[in-house]
């Protein structure tokens, strides 16, 4: 079975490459974006189409089931935040191999996003620059049309604060984000609390520890019961950064870590997988150019743990050997989209396939076998010595 899949998905791919890409290539970025969301939605409107959908982009193996947090995912390759910003696609996505969707990020209010051109392909990057500045609907409105809905697989929920102030108010912008926790409390099955959207006009303080606790605080007061609460950090932070945000973040109930947001060094000079001249000042990048340094994160992150925490890995994933690497470095899911819009809507399967081989190849009976599989914690005093002494524990938070 897996060979026959093997052969429609490259089938597929071949497709996709020579026929369908270079027509949606023609299309301005964010057009093309709007038009593939009208697609999705006639696919999963009806049985039908969802029927064809699963025959053509669907893969299932139990080696890939795994929990996490107490959820439970069919496989953990899933859609990152950023492509369904008002949380529209969530009947289709278990149709096209995804084990899991985080929908958003949604801001507290309406937001409209950056103005002008906001995205641009960078095709030798195999990227996109994103100036989105994180246009949606609104929380409210949002989870008032997904309330009631069941949803087929797990839904992470993301939130950012509205971007439309210029200056930071930390008050203002926790209420911001509780109102998106408020809003989807019955909604979804994870939080990710994103505090690292680089398209911003107030920049990113919670950063900033002291920021972060009082909204981990926040968090706490109104905690919803057995939904994990994972924060999405930066991907040009430096270790003592990371270190400073994620003891806090630990010491302080949240769950997990998804790293991580978009790349913003854009000189080829100091990141080599830049290979386009940037077509606009500002904006940050998804896809190959984030990749190394989003897995180097994972492997930080995972180590500096011990592996106590969750960690979601996502940039760059464009094959089965990348997303393998981003697993067996510490991540237990995984998040992804430029290698959907590059290589096409049969990625996920042809991922999820190539897991499956790479578990086999390992010994491996369970993807969960191969998390931080090779990234060897180290013994407790060469941790000490390395990493200092303060404790890194995972305070479960009484919900
Ligand atoms: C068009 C676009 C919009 C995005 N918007 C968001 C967003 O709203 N919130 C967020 O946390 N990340 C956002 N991201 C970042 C992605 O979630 C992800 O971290 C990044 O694209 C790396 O994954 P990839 O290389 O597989 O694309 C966006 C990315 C793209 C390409």
């Amino acid at each position: 079975m897996s060979f026959i899949i093997g052969i429609r998905n490259f089938i597929l791919g071949v497709l996709y490459k020579y026929i369908l890409k270079p027509l949606i290539f023609l299309w301005e970025p964010e057009e093309a974006h709007s038009k593939l969301k009208v697609l999705g939605k006639i696919l999963q409107s009806n049985f039908i189409t969802r029927y064809i959908t699963s025959i053509l982009f669907g893969y299932g193996n139990k080696k890939l089931n795994i929990t996490v947090d107490g959820v439970k995912y069919k496989n953990p390759v899933g859609l990152s935040a950023g492509f369904d910003k008002d949380g529209e696609l969530g009947f289709i996505y278990p149709h096209i191999s995804f084990g899991l969707a985080e929908l958003g990020s949604f801001t507290g209010e309406y937001c409209a996003g950056n103005a002008g051109n906001r995205l641009w392909r960078l095709k030798k990057s195999r990227s996109i620059l994103v100036w989105y500045g994180l246009n949606n609907r609104g929380a409210e409105k949002i989870a008032e049309e997904l309330k009631d809905k069941k949803f087929k697989l797990p839904i992470g929920i993301s939130a950012a604060k509205s971007n439309i102030e210029t200056n930071f108010d930390l008050d203002v912008s926790i209420k911001d984000y509780m109102k998106t926790y408020n809003a989807f409390r019955d909604i979804g099955d994870y939080y990710t609390i994103n505090i690292s959207c680089p398209n911003t006009q107030d920049g990113e303080p919670f950063v900033d520890p002291k920021n972060m606790k009082a909204l981990c605080d926040a968090i706490n007061k109104d905690r919803v019961k057995d939904k994990p609460v994972y924060v999405k950090l930066a991907a040009n932070l430096s270790r003592p950064e990371i270190k400073a945000i994620v003891t806090t973040c630990m010491a302080n109930g949240i769950d997990g870590f998804v790293c991580s947001n978009l790349e913003k060094e854009r000189d080829p000079a100091k990141n080599p997988d830049v290979k386009d001249p940037m077509p606009y000042h500002k904006g940050a990048m998804s896809g190959q150019p984030l990749q190394r340094r989003a897995t180097e994160q994972i492997r930080y992150v995972y180590r500096l743990t011990q592996g106590k925490t969750t960690i979601i890995g996502v940039g760059g994933i464009f094959t089965a050997k990348d997303a393998y690497e981003k697993i067996t470095s510490g991540a237990s899911l995984l998040h992804m989209i430029t290698a959907m819009i590059f290589d096409g809507p049969q990625t996920m399967s042809e991922i999820n396939r190539g897991l499956v081989k790479l578990l086999k190849k390992d010994g491996f009976d369970n993807i969960s076998q191969a998390v931080g599989s090779r990234n060897p914690l180290p013994p407790q005093e060469e941790w000490e010595k390395f990493y200092g002494k303060n404790e890194i524990e995972k305070k479960a938070v009484n919900n």
